[in-house]
């Protein structure tokens, strides 16, 4: 029997069925070949027990292709082949990637090769965004171009003034962020050209240029304040500091604790694989839509309090909380159900401490240092010490996420709780836009569009339930 194929023969009579299906190691889709990594002869052996046909599907890097699976099929002609059924994608691969490899069980995170701890603690936002998207690190050359592309993208039409405006004063800022990164799409109309080098490159500086633009605009907007234009004589994170802050100075001047300790966040938040808001971007990314609107639907993924979220829902639940002493009770109504989740902790890959959340904890106390300690890290402190004491969280691997101390370092920074979640996404449209291009470059990856296993009525008979006119 072949081991690098997919056979289907009766186990007991090896004549050849109509299912039997010689190895494909190499796919094919229309013109273009597919990059199908090759088996080095590893196979996993199915036995079907209701045609008791056995298939040998080839294994490579540590996977199946569930297509294989489309092979196993009775003698049933409406039979179209097994599925897997994968709710929630908790065992499903949808891409192979270059860009970010994470070892949840050991807690590690590398972007390109490069592991986080030494990213954060050496490397600039913006240089951590050109190597996402290139792979390589940027020469000083290559790095001094792109800076200077990035900071001459920053400003955007004189239209969003009124496009922002329009929100009411209340509007949550992620809401304005998501509407004014689609916005974008119809003010470069040919980025829809995504198959054009020249017109991917500038909408990947534009949506990293205009991002922290916007999101500083819908702060303003939310406090009423008069916006503040980009000054390009500033680095990327300073720039944004001073169009959320500066008021009637001539130049505006950032505390150089501050700048670095949103720099790094940013590089901490900058990419993590196949997340639900990057799934979201590489989704819709793949119906060929311009990257404005693709980035617009990894917004809106993020904004949800079980993704980007949880960093606002952390300070709410700890300012719910209120006082340490109400800490144990808390808990106990996490563990019951009673309470909801205790926001921060858990995490879909990580099951052990989130190596992201170490930087953050550090960097707290840097930024404590200057500002004080924030009064609820104390409460902060209590619920990590009991959860990582107590079964319920150890038992099923919850530990402290990114999340669980970031919002106390923003409020720190001064930055009102429902802007923590656009702080993420400022980040994230480093990683977003690496990933998005990944994806189309792909030639294996087609439009995402995933089978369902049908449980509703059978076909029955139309009979209006309405009143006779
Ligand atoms: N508090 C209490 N119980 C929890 C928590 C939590 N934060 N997270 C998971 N559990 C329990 C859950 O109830 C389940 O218990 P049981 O087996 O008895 O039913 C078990 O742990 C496994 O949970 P799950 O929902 O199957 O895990 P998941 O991988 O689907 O969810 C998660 C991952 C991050 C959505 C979840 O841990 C969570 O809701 N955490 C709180 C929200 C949060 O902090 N999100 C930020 C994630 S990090 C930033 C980012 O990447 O967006």
């Amino acid at each position: 029997m072949p081991k690098t194929g997919t056979t289907a023969a009766p186990s007991s009579n090896k004549k050849k069925s109509t299912n039997d299906v010689k190895s494909t190691t190499t796919a094919s889709s229309g013109s273009s070949k597919r990059q199908v990594p090759p088996s080095n002869g590893d196979a996993l052996e199915i036995k079907d027990n209701r045609s008791n046909k056995t298939y040998t599907v080839p294994i490579a890097e540590c996977a199946i292709r569930a297509t294989e699976l489309k092979k196993v099929k009775t003698d049933d002609p409406n039979d179209s082949g097994l599925l897997s059924y994968d709710p929630a994608f908790l065992n499903t691969a949808s891409c192979r990637s270059a860009i970010t490899y994470i070892d949840g069980d050991r807690g590690i995170l590398r972007y390109r090769g490069y592991p986080i701890e030494q990213l954060a603690e050496k490397a600039t936002f913006l240089e951590v965004a050109w190597l996402l998207r290139r792979g390589e690190l940027p020469t000083q050359q290559e790095y001094e171009q792109f800076v200077h592309d990035v900071t001459w993208h920053t400003y955007v039409h004189e239209n969003f003034r009124k496009f922002l405006e329009g929100f009411r004063y209340d509007a949550h800022p992620m809401a304005m962020l998501n509407s004014g990164i689609a916005a974008l799409a119809s003010f470069y109309p040919t980025s829809r050209n995504i198959f054009d080098e020249r017109e991917r490159d500038i909408s990947v500086i534009r949506l990293l240029a205009k991002t922290p633009t916007i999101a500083a605009f819908s702060y303003r907007h939310v406090k009423g304040m008069p916006f503040v234009y980009p000054d390009n004589r500033l680095s990327y994170v300073e720039n944004f500091l001073s169009m959320i802050n500066r008021m009637s100075e001539s130049k505006y001047e950032a505390n150089p604790t501050f700048v670095r300790a949103l720099e790094i966040l940013f590089i901490l938040h900058a990419d993590h694989e196949q997340n639900c808001s990057t799934s979201a971007v590489r989704g819709v990314g793949s119906s060929h839509v311009d990257p404005f609107s693709a980035m617009s639907a990894g917004v809106a993924a993020l904004f949800g309090p079980l993704h980007g979220g949880a960093n606002e829902q952390v300070l709410r639940m700890i300012t719910e909380i209120g006082n340490v002493k109400n800490v144990p009770k808390f808990i106990e109504s996490v563990k019951s159900g009673e309470g909801g989740r205790l926001m921060g902790f858990g995490h879909r890959v990580y099951k052990s401490y989130d190596p992201r959340a170490k930087i953050v904890k550090k960097l707290a106390d840097d930024v404590f240092r200057i500002v004080g300690v924030d009064k609820d890290l104390e409460i902060a402190l209590e619920l990590e010490r009991i959860a990582l004491s107590d079964d319920y969280f150890t038992s099923r691997k919850l530990y402290p996420n990114v999340d669980f101390y970031t919002g106390l370092i923003y409020r720190s920074m001064g930055f009102p709780t429902d802007f923590f979640t656009v702080l993420f996404a400022i980040a994230r449209m480093s990683g977003w836009l690496a990933q998005w291009e990944e994806m189309l470059l792909d030639k294996e990856q087609k439009i995402s569009r995933p089978r369902q296993i049908y449980i509703g009525p059978k076909e029955r008979t139309y009979s209006s339930k309405l009143a006779k006119k």
